[in-house]
């Protein structure tokens, strides 16, 4: 079992990555939480895979449970969902020392640990992040929240779990475009921290051997996060990092309306271009956009940017949320595992 202990503020908790580790979880959580009620907030397709498994874990502890299950997708991560599932809280009697597990992807996790981070103003929490970019990216650094109709993540918390758990093993059941899609955030990893890493994916091509490294590459992306996340809790400097290829990728999204391209899609293309740009600029080193574009292309993820209309492109990224009194804050690479903060504005991406 790989560990990883996670520091913010006055708050510790560990990190468990393991394959097959769903199988002990009953016996895990047990070291951990002393109470007996437990409420399980998760998807449709995810309780379809793992719903049974993991209930008859913990009533095999003794534990007593509920499970809330939510319709799968974006639009789950919305103010009218949290009030039919704090009337289940509620209905199951939870209280402040009782324990809530997020089972699912980045959308159940944030969902619900809004859900723990409110609830009777707070009750302990544990991720269980079941799909890849939950796995590397959205379970580690105790961000919760939801959606507005006005935007995404406009209501949200700081709110540190417990502990996490993740068993890589349950990605077999993910599909490939939320597979694909995670990889990008887990090779943006790579290009910001940590250029050996940036080579080992190199060296492996198909989604089986991926798997076949899953336990090391889920890791290592943790490792990333959690001292990045350790430094700065709460996006004022080194956090910022995280968003390489991010102000671009949410300027594509938006001009998609959210349709038809994944995030790590659009995160894809945004690496690419913003290195393209940094390295016509002369501040990262050449052939560095080169390097990402056949890593994309190897993962089958795209690289150009389709959207002929410029300027909404750019008015897109002038609304973006690192981009504070006209100046953006955007992440450049200096070389593969190289990266800095760089105050330019929206007309950088004038390309
Ligand atoms: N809190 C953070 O720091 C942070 C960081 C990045 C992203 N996010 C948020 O994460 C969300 C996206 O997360 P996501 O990509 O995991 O989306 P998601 O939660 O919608 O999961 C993707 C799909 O995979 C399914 N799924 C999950 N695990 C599965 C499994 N093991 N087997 C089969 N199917 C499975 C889900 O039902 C869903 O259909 C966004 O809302 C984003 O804002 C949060
Ligand atoms: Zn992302």
């Amino acid at each position: 079992m790989r560990k990883i202990s996670v520091s913010i503020g006055e708050e510790k908790y560990p990190i468990l990555i393991e394959n097959g580790l769903l199988d002990q979880l009953g016996k895990e959580i047990k070291k951990i939480y002393q109470g007996k009620k437990i409420v399980i907030i998760t998807d449709q397709n995810v309780n379809d895979h793992y719903g049974k498994k993991v209930v008859n874990q913990l009533t095999g502890e003794g534990f007593t449970t509920k499970i809330v299950v939510l319709p799968p997708g974006e639009s789950t991560k919305s103010f009218d969902n949290l009030q039919n599932i704090y009337n289940e809280l509620l209905e199951f009697k939870l209280t402040r020392s009782d324990l809530i597990i997020a089972l699912g992807g980045g959308v159940i996790g944030d969902i619900a640990g809004f859900v723990a981070a409110t609830f009777l103003r707070g009750v302990t929490f544990v991720q269980i992040p079941t799909s890849l970019l939950a796995q590397v990216d959205s379970s580690v650094g105790g961000k919760v929240g939801i959606n507005l109709p006005q935007g995404k993540n406009l209501v949200g918390a700081f709110c540190q779990p417990t502990a996490v758990f993740i068993d890589p093993s349950v990605l077999d059941t993910l599909t490939g475009k939320f597979f694909k899609g995670g990889m990008a955030e887990v090779i943006k990893y790579g290009c910001i921290k940590d250029k050996a890493f940036f080579n080992l994916l190199k060296g492996l091509s198909s989604r089986q051997e991926i798997m076949a490294h899953i336990e090391e590459i889920v890791y290592d992306c943790c490792m990333i996060k959690k001292k990045v996340v350790e430094q700065d809790e709460k996006d004022q400097g080194e956090r910022l990092l995280l968003n390489f290829g991010h102000t671009l990728g949410h300027a594509i999204e938006k001009c998609h309306h959210y349709t038809g391209i994944t995030h790590g899609e659009a995160v894809a293309i945004g690496m690419y271009h913003t290195t393209l740009r940094s390295e016509q600029m002369g501040m990262t080193k050449s052939g560095t956009a080169e390097n990402i574009k056949e890593i994309l292309i190897q993962y089958g993820l795209p690289y150009e940017l389709n959207i002929k209309d410029r300027h909404k492109l750019i008015g897109a990224i002038g609304l973006d949320k690192k981009n504070t009194g006209g100046v953006l804050k955007e992440i450049l690479l200096t070389d593969i595992g190289e990266s800095i903060i760089y105050d330019t504005t929206c007309h950088f991406f004038e390309i």
